[in-house]
């Protein structure tokens, strides 16, 4: 009896998301189920910025919503941020938060393992982003931008759909160290089938469905890296990040096992792409709405880099604080990760209320970047709020756009990099302007992009 009791006591163990909790584990939280069957899931779907305003005003900086088949707790403000994201008791799994979304087409990847394994690897991967090899994309990225932003040329384009080829194109080179050409073109085709399977509605490889080619684009480049570990591994040499990371060793001076370099590398790579993608645009658009601001990133970086369409050196990225601080505030705007998802596999407390082990909870940095107790005025466009005097006396984990605590984001430098060297490369050729009262409408989910590309002209200066 003595034994059967405590293990009733016992708290129940959650080691994978597909687990439910009770139905009724969080009913002491404040919140509601919406509709029958499906909850809240379409209007977040819809709307996931304006249903958050919604719900925080009618129940404050926690509640509880049902969406996806499952309970959701939102934690919302600087200081949800900090106790997830940097998790001081290690209570929270992203493997198990990201899992429903990631897990079948990027299993394994950095945001897909927790606690002690995630650490080993994190740190072995980090030798891509040292200064020698960070150095070595410096350069292919002011080749590359340099070459697409002539080729672009004065006139009107969409930038969104422009950038994103430049983005993948890019990382075919300074990732896999890959030239243009049709390789490239069929490891990209096979990268975005995945991108696109992974937020697909119908989660089942069925024929005619985008799951199905997201997972033959798996299988495709599972091969492609898997052949092509083993070939770095015995060549050596390679300075791009997948062969960096064919040769990682971790602390105990093993090399990571062949399967775990693909799907680290496939992981990155996704990582890496929508989210570069989504912040040059949203850059280029705020820049576009405030020519004075462009004008003087257009100064500071003539002043670095020499003038017109030269490159911006790796030595010389600390030296356009402008430049960075307008990305910031982009990023601050319209975070390309406007919420982030996590399991809690203990009990914690949140204002007051307790909420269970299993409990899938999200913290939201677009709602965070627009509190008013933490910025003035926070719809306006204003890279001043990030002179370093503003950031110290600013709440830690009041901007977030790279997460925090040990998921933080590892390409972080790689993003500033890449567009630092972008805005080096085309406001010293050409002015961008849209066109009077033009206002894209963006589509929230998953990752932020205007609906119609974005329609800008360059005028050569
Ligand atoms: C503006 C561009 C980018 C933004 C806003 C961004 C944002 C983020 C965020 C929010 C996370 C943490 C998610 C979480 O904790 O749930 C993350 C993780 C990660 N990002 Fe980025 N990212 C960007 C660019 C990149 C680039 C260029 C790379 C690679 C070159 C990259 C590689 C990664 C990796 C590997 C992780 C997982 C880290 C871990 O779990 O330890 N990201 N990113």
């Amino acid at each position: 009896m003595a034994t059967l009791a405590s293990h009733a006591a016992e708290p129940a163990r959650y080691t994978h998301w597909s687990q439910a909790i009770p139905k009724d584990a969080v009913d002491h939280i404040p919140g509601e189920h919406g509709l029958p069957v499906v909850g809240h899931t379409f209007s977040l779907l819809g709307g996931p910025h304006e249903f958050t305003r919604k719900m925080q005003a009618k129940y404050g900086n926690i509640y509880r919503v049902w969406s996806f088949g499952r309970w959701h707790v939102s934690l919302l403000g600087a200081e949800a941020n900090e106790l997830v994201l940097f998790d001081r008791e290690k209570i929270f799994s992203s493997e198990q938060g990201w899992g429903p979304v990631l897990d079948q087409l990027f299993p394994r990847g950095l945001m897909l393992i927790d606690f002690d394994h995630h650490r080993v690897d994190r740190r072995a991967l980090s030798i891509a982003f040292k200064p020698g090899p960070m150095r070595h994309y410096a350069g292919s990225l002011n080749a590359g931008i340099s070459r697409r932003v002539t080729e672009w040329g004065a006139g009107e384009m969409e930038f969104y759909p422009a950038i994103k080829q430049l983005t993948l194109d890019l990382a075919a080179e300074s990732f896999i160290g890959l030239p243009f050409g049709p390789e490239a073109d069929r490891i990209n085709e096979a990268f975005v089938y995945m991108v696109q399977a992974s937020v697909a509605p119908i989660r089942k490889p069925l024929p005619g469905t985008l799951m199905r080619k997201g997972v033959k684009g798996r299988e495709f480049l599972v091969d492609f890296f898997t052949k092509e570990t083993h070939r770095r591994r015995a060549e050596g040499g390679g300075q791009d990040m997948f062969s960096q990371f064919a040769t990682a060793e971790r602390e105990d001076g093993t090399l990571l096992p062949v399967d775990q370099v693909v799907d680290h590398m496939n992981f990155l790579m996704m990582a890496a792409h929508d989210t570069i993608t989504s912040s040059a645009t949203s850059l280029v658009w705020l820049l576009a709405r405030h020519p004075e601001w462009q004008e003087k990133l257009r100064e500071e970086l003539r002043a670095v880099t020499g003038g017109e369409g030269r490159d911006l050196d790796y030595d010389d990225l600390g030296k356009v604080d402008l430049t960075e601080m307008a990305f910031k505030e982009a990023l601050r705007l319209i975070p390309p990760v406007p919420s982030m998802p996590r399991r809690a596999l203990k009990e914690f407390e949140f204002e007051g209320y307790t909420v269970p082990a299993g409990t899938t909870v999200g913290i939201n940095p677009q709602f965070v970047h627009t509190m008013e107790e933490h910025w003035d005025d926070p719809r306006s466009f204003d890279p001043m709020r990030f002179t370093p005097d503003k950031v110290k006396a600013r709440h830690k984990y009041a901007w977030v756009p790279f997460g925090g605590g040990a998921h933080m984001c590892l390409g972080l430098h790689f993003a500033y990099m890449q567009i630092k060297v972008l805005m080096a490369q085309l406001l010293t050729r050409y002015r961008i302007e849209v066109a009077d009262g033009y206002q894209p409408e963006w589509q929230a989910w998953p990752i932020p992009k205007p609906k119609d590309g974005l329609k800008i002209s360059l005028r050569s200066l």
